[in-house]
């Protein structure tokens, strides 16, 4: 009786193990599918994480030797506004940026190359920071071909 009573119970604990496992598991499943659908702005973090990596970034091209030339005299927070509100639309967060085009407000600045591949290499390490690589390269993808805008040619 013992015996048996002992094999109904490790059948109960299987039973739950089991279960609970596999309940686990599609809900994991789903969540994750859920997730990668979801667009690049809320796989992000939405406002929170973008307003973070604006302030951090920007705070750093303005202070960096290699970048920091076109930022004196400009007003950081409201450049940080404007940025993020920029991101927030380029990554599908439903924001309306209302500035200036990105050849019309960096035409002054005369950008470099050389400029432009620094901001670059330092905001790749403050999104290293704060998002995935999934995320960051998809970033990257939608940024990269404002070069032209951006960059003065010599
Ligand atoms: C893909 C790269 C870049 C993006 C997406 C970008 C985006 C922006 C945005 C959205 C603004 C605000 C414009 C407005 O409010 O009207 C801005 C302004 C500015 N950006 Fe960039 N930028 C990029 C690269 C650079 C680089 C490489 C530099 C310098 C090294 C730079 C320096 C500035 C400065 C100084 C301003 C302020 C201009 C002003 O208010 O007169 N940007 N940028």
């Amino acid at each position: 009786m013992q015996i048996v009573k002992n094999k109904l119970f490790i059948l109960l604990i299987t039973i739950l193990t089991f279960n609970g496992c596999s309940t686990t598991g599609d809900f994991s499943f789903f969540n994750s599918s859920e997730k990668s659908d979801a667009s690049l702005f809320t796989r992000i973090g939405g406002l929170p994480v973008l307003t973070k990596i604006a302030d951090e970034f920007i705070d750093k091209v303005a202070t960096t030797p290699s970048t920091k030339r076109s930022f004196d005299g400009i007003k950081l927070k409201t450049l940080k506004e404007s940025v993020v509100l920029h991101l927030c639309e380029l990554t599908g967060g439903g924001c309306k940026y209302e500035g200036e085009t990105m050849a019309n407000s960096h035409r002054d600045a005369k950008i470099t190359e050389a400029e432009f591949d620094a901001f670059v290499s330092m905001f790749r390490d403050t999104l290293n920071k704060y998002v995935s690589t999934r995320e960051k390269n998809e970033l990257l993808k939608i940024l990269a071909p404002m070069k032209r805008d951006i960059v003065t040619p010599i």
